[in-house]
């Protein structure tokens, strides 16, 4: 990456994004692929990831986290992803909708009991929202939970859980009072072992195949009232504000998935010939790769900008929305362009597996879709701007 004048990094932050891109490359390149290919969680590498200390990088140490700040958590993220986008998500989940949500809203009790098994990647961490009939209309959920006593009981169907198949510890919304429709849904913290939960359908994806997605089943599952996080009603804006940080880090996910793209792009149009000449002297050619960078800078610059409001937020409390859905709107828009012409400048060699190309090509789609569509941040940007909201 080059490094933005209006971004001097500190020496800790080059470190960390030094240290994520060695491991990366001597930890995850060996193999990407192959889990791309078989569609198998990576249990190993997120184990040395959590040693590293990437799977809880803004938890503070007495959580079991390394305690540094956002542009931290996305330079390292930025350069997994560069790599791999399937373990950058699983990192990713686990760094902010799951740890941020705990430490901004949980008690003293909830923090200490669910952040260090995740923050250590010993376990794994999930987020659960999303429900077969609501997706970008989150208020509408059909999932129950009734209180009864000194406990509550989960009832419903929860669909497209990245790490699904393998969570440990898992953040749930579900409807407490569906009258009230979103002033009505409450946030839960469910540990996978509690009978009634139970795990359903896996998806088959086109990219990041190697993070594992699937259908949450709750049945009857009963949890102690102490794992509701928050009060009763809290839980829309709870999970809209844990989504504000989460596509901080899926718009660097999307800037890393870019970045590798045209990297790849770059060095093939500089020694692949045509007609006597580079194939990057054509100005077809050239005129890409010129957008491609510009775009990757801009995406930077607003992911970038997007972490610095987070930490801002962390002693002001201001909402951050609108930076987050700029940048994740921007870096996965640009992502999906520069995949999409890295394919074409490769040509044949774009479309074959024997290249990672065609990987970030599959991997790119889904930053335009998760954590928000593209519609959806439109929507959040266009609130804002016009005080709709
Ligand atoms: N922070 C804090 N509060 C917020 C907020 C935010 N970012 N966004 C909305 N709210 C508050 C509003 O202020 C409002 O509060 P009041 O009533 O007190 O004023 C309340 O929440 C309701 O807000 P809206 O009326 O704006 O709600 P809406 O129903 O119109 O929805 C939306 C707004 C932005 C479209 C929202 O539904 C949304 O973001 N949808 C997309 C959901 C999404 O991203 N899903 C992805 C799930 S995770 C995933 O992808 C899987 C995975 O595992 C990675």
């Amino acid at each position: 990456m080059s490094d933005l004048a209006i971004f001097p990094l500190s020496d800790e932050h080059k470190m960390i994004r030094d240290t994520a891109r060695d491991f990366a490359q001597n930890e995850i390149a060996p193999v990407a692929a192959e889990f791309d290919e078989s569609g198998e969680f990576p249990h190993e590498t997120v184990k040395k990831m959590g040693a590293m200390g990437f799977m809880g990088i803004e938890v503070p140490e007495e959580y079991g986290g390394a305690g540094m700040d956002t542009l931290a958590y996305v330079l390292a993220l930025e350069e997994i992803c560069k790599v791999d986008a399937a373990h950058g998500v699983i990192m990713s989940v686990n760094n902010s909708l799951y740890a941020y949500g705990i430490l901004k809203f949980g008690t003293e009790e909830q923090k200490k009991k669910f952040l260090p098994p995740v923050a250590s990647g010993k376990f794994v961490g999930a987020y659960s929202l999303t429900e077969p009939m609501s997706g970008s209309d989150a208020g509408t959920m059909r999932s129950r939970a009734v209180r009864d006593g000194d406990s509550y009981e989960l009832n419903g169907r929860k669909s497209w859980v990245t790490s699904g198949p393998v969570a440990d510890y898992i953040v749930v919304f579900m409807m407490t009072e569906p009258e009230k429709k979103q002033k009505g849904i409450t946030a839960f913290m469910v540990e996978a072992k509690t009978p009634g939960f139970s795990r359903g359908k896996k998806e088959p994806k086109l990219g990041i195949r190697a993070s594992a997605t699937s259908e949450l089943l709750f049945e009857n599952c009963r949890i102690p009232a102490e794992n509701r996080i928050g009060a009763e009603g809290d839980g829309f804006k709870i999970a809209m504000t844990v989504l504000d940080a989460g596509r901080i880090g899926i718009g660097a996910q999307a800037l890393g998935i870019a970045e590798a793209a045209y990297e790849a792009a770059r060095q093939y149009a500089g020694e692949r010939e045509a007609f006597g000449q580079k194939i990057g002297q054509f100005q077809g050619t050239g005129f890409k790769i010129a957008d491609m960078k510009t775009r990757i800078e801009a995406s930077r610059l607003l992911v970038y900008n997007a972490a610095l409001a987070k930490e801002r937020a962390k002693t002001t409390g201001e909402r951050f929305s609108l930076e987050a859905a700029m940048a994740k709107l921007f870096a996965s828009e640009t992502s999906m362009f520069c995949a999409h012409h890295a394919v074409q400048i490769h040509g044949g060699m774009g479309y074959s597996k024997e290249l990672p190309v065609e990987r970030y090509f599959r991997d790119a789609k889904i930053t335009e879709i998760y954590e928000g569509t593209s519609e959806i941040q439109r929507m959040v940007i266009s609130r804002a701007e016009l005080g709709l909201k």
